[in-house]
């Protein structure tokens, strides 16, 4: 059985849609994350589920219990969802410690001593936070804190927790450290998770799904390896992936593949529902499909090297074609001049 199921869902703000009909499931042990530009709703559907905000139309279950039906009235106050909420900021109290942080909504639910010591010491110990239970926040790093954060909606043994954006007060390697951690923690504690992000990457790496939120639409939803290899729109491949992207003409359609054309290049690719013989269309690859390549040959474009910037594994070339711009990796720097680059027609997607 899901653990969450949200039916179309609709939620307005004055008179401004924001939620457009958003289905979706959470399932025991997985993790989910709603991913989605800045905007697109993330933040309000994640409120919506624990009861923060108030959609018109919809429901949601938790387990087997409605917390919210927009047809039948029902509302359960966000207190009586019993989720572990996560914020953006971790919101910790300043004046308590580490202890006390993680204590304090035990103690709302006038839990006994005992129990609220066992229970806080357990979700202290679980995030290897035991040392620092005495400390105040300001006495703790950003990856402390936000530990301290995620203990404080464990210590309920939630059945689902609800994450935005936990990371983000992270600084790049401690976040790819965090989020290898965060994942480990939500498996092997068996736990269901619904994550916010909008870095496509930390969705890639935490999730077993992912929702793609458009303007407060589900573009698409599948795994990450779906997600990242299959997308079904110029949105999703666009948001997935490290893209170049060229648009020209579409002068071919059939059997699934496409031709497309611009000043200087023409390319077989694989086509793509939206792509329709004699309109403009929009030809895009991952970054790390297109290869340099030796000379001309099957699929091939010529482009002029504008620079190249050391990666430490590799290098990425920047190319310029026409008015389009071209990047790809490569493993040692390259001499000025133009270059030829291999296309591959499978890895190629044309919109
Ligand atoms: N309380 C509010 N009143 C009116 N409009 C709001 C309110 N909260 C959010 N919005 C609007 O709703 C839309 C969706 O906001 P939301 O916070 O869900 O986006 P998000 O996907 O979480 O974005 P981000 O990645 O920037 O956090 C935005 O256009 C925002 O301006
Ligand atoms: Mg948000």
């Amino acid at each position: 059985m899901a653990e969450l199921t949200v039916t179309d869902l609709h939620l307005t703000y004055g008179d401004n849609p924001i939620l457009k009909g958003v289905s979706l499931t959470l399932d025991r042990g997985e993790v989910v994350s709603l991913l989605g530009p800045s905007g697109s709703g993330k933040t309000t559907l994640l409120r919506a589920v624990a009861g923060l905000e108030v959609p018109h139309q919809g429901s949601i279950r938790i387990g087997d219990k409605v917390v919210f039906d927009g047809a039948a009235g029902n509302d359960i106050p966000a207190e009586k969802r019993n989720l572990g909420l996560v914020f953006q900021s971790y919101a910790l109290w300043p004046h308590k410690t580490v202890f006390d942080n993680v204590a304090y909504g035990l103690k709302l639910r006038k839990i006994s001593g005992a129990e609220i010591q066992t229970r806080v010491t357990k979700a202290l110990e679980q995030l290897s936070l035991g040392h620092l239970a005495a400390r105040f926040p300001h006495q703790l790093s950003g990856g402390q804190q936000q530990r301290v954060a995620l203990a404080r909606a464990l210590v309920y043994n939630p059945p689902v927790i609800l994450l935005d954006e936990p990371l983000s007060n992270l600084d790049a390697k401690l976040r790819e450290e965090a989020r290898a951690w965060l994942r480990e923690l939500i498996v092997t504690m068996q736990l269901s998770a619904l994550c916010v992000t909008h870095d496509q990457g930390e969705a890639l790496a935490m999730s077993d799904r992912i929702l793609l939120l458009n303007n407060g639409r589900i573009e698409q939803q599948g795994t990450p390896e779906q997600m990242y290899s299959e997308p079904g729109t110029l949105f999703t491949a666009d948001f997935m992936g490290s893209n170049n992207r060229l648009n020209g003409r579409v002068t071919e359609v059939g059997g699934g593949h496409a031709l497309i054309e611009g000043e200087g290049w023409r390319l077989w690719g694989a086509a793509k529902a939206s792509a329709k013989a004699g309109q403009d269309g929009t030809a895009m690859i991952r970054l790390e499909r297109i290869r340099l390549a030796a000379g001309p040959g099957d699929n091939r474009l010529q482009a002029a090297l504008t620079t190249s910037m050391y990666l430490g594994d590799k290098w990425e070339h920047l190319f310029h074609l026409g008015g389009a711009r071209l990047r790809a990796y490569g493993d040692r720097p390259l001499g000025r001049g133009n270059h030829w680059l291999e296309v591959p027609r499978e890895a190629l997607w044309i919109f």
